[in-house]
């Protein structure tokens, strides 16, 4: 069908065969060989390619528009850079392409015409979710089209502010003969989208799903290739959905933004801490707010245990929401140094709103959720905590202790438990009670009385 030549290259160790195999006779690895063009030459470089001095380039100080979504803006460092190629990946039905088709709207209010390609979807589909979403505009162009030549050549010809294509699994260039959603395929795709935006200026946004390892490539083949990736995280059972930044070229990392999805779309929210707080049970054991960090962004989260004797040999230990281990770790240490005897018991752990939390801080709030479950002593809801735990039973400082409690303040709360360090470099208290705690005994017992 097509005269470029390609071959089938072993990802694990570089084989290079003519043919698919099943498995790679060199390095014996299964199901590792993609299909590659042949000559790489075609894409060529960005801009001039000869050596120059960093302080004679100029630039640097790249446009960013307003996406009109705050929330959105913010994960992507402050709005869309022209030329820039934005993969937003999630599991399907999360809200990829809601989102998109919202965020383009405005843009295209603003700014002239948007094309929108999709795959996935035909015309009256999406006519149907705008409808929806009360979203109607002259200047959002759909086009149903896979073939991503013909993709490329509409837009090169219409010049629109940006594009969209949804998704990038149901695209496929004719110079590769592997079928759409391969490895191969979505990484070439991926890379001509790529050199289509830093040539035309003109912002991409690939939607890419979240797949199970197999034939279907998801998002992660194509993280370095593109400039920003966000991933589109959340619960199927909650309405609340976070968009996350994973990388970044033009702006930070770990920056969050939280949407809530209602019938009319997705809406912003704008103070997420009083939402994921706003269920919370008052006066119940095994329940200790946490101000914890995303990014630049303090966040309160509710940490639930749930404490009970074991009725079989081996106890149960299971965790929702924060890495398992790190609760192994913290049981243990209760055990250990806070003399807390939970070898016969069952522990569960959940981060209320289907939230993940990584960082260290919230080992407080997890040592502290399990005793007060343990102890049947509710932890006073005015009261929130936050601090790393260290294996001797030490508490450590986390970074940005006043951003956390100035959220804390915010929402009302009086108390704050933290490490001493923490407590002692506090400039400005916010109006509360600090206590600051040097080991996990003295965290109880600030915590629980
Ligand atoms: P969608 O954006 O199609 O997901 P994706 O592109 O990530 O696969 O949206 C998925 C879900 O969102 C769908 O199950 C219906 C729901 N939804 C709403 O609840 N409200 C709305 O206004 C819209 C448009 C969708
Ligand atoms: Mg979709």
């Amino acid at each position: 069908m097509s005269k470029i030549k390609t071959f089938y290259q072993c990802q694990a160790c570089g084989y290079t065969s003519p043919k698919w195999l099943g498995k790679c006779p060199d390095c014996g690895v299964w199901n590792s060989l993609v299909e590659e063009r042949q000559e790489a030459k075609a894409l060529k470089s960005f801009g001039k390619s000869e050596p120059q001095p960093l302080s004679s380039i100029t630039g640097g100080n790249e446009k960013r528009t307003s996406t009109g979504i705050k929330e959105l803006d913010r994960v992507l460092g402050g709005g869309v850079v022209s030329g820039s190629v934005i993969l937003v990946g999630g599991d399907p039905g999360i809200g990829k392409s809601t989102l998109l088709i919202q965020a383009i709207s405005r843009l295209a209010e603003k700014y002239g015409k948007v094309l929108y390609v999709s795959g996935e979807e035909s015309p009256e589909q999406i006519k149907l979710r705008a409808e929806r979403l009360s979203i109607n505009s002259n200047s959002i162009i759909l086009l149903s089209e896979t073939t991503l030549e013909s993709v490329i050549d509409v837009a090169s010809s219409m010049k629109p502010w940006a594009m969209v294509i949804d998704s990038i699994q149901t695209v496929y260039t004719q110079e590769l003969v592997s079928a759409p959603g391969s490895v191969g395929q979505v990484r070439e795709c991926a890379a001509k989208l790529m050199f289509f935006a830093k040539k035309s200026a003109i912002p991409v946004f690939l939607v890419g799903h979240v797949t199970k390892e197999g034939a279907i490539a998801g998002p992660r083949v194509l993280e370095h290739i593109v400039d920003t990736v966000l991933y589109f995280e959340g619960d199927r059972g909650h309405s609340y959905r976070i968009l996350r930044t994973v990388k970044n070229r033009f702006g930070s990392t770990n920056e969050i933004g939280v949407f809530e999805m209602t019938d009319s779309g997705l809406a912003e929210i704008e103070n997420p801490s009083e939402l994921f707080l706003s269920e919370r049970p008052l006066n119940v054991p095994g329940s200790t707010v946490v101000a914890s960090l995303e990014g630049t962004r303090p966040l309160m989260v509710e940490v639930q245990a749930l404490v009970s004797p074991t009725t079989f040999g081996m106890p149960r230990r299971t965790s929702i929401g924060v890495d398992f281990n790190r609760v192994n770790l913290l049981i243990a240490v209760l055990e250990k140094r806070a003399g807390l005897h939970l070898g016969g018991m069952d522990i569960f752990i959940n981060i209320v709103g289907g939230l993940k939390i990584v960082e260290p801080a919230v080992d407080l709030g997890i040592t502290t959720t399990i005793a007060s479950s343990l102890r049947e002593i509710p932890i006073d809801p005015k009261t929130f905590v936050f601090g790393e735990v260290g294996l001797s039973g030490e508490i450590r400082a986390v970074a940005q202790a006043e951003a956390r409690i100035k959220e804390a303040a915010k929402i009302g709360f009086k108390r704050a438990v933290m490490s001493k360090t923490n407590a002692e470099r506090l400039k400005n208290s916010f109006g509360l009670e600090i206590i600051g705690v040097k080991d996990i005994e003295d965290a109880l017992e600030a915590a629980l009385s």
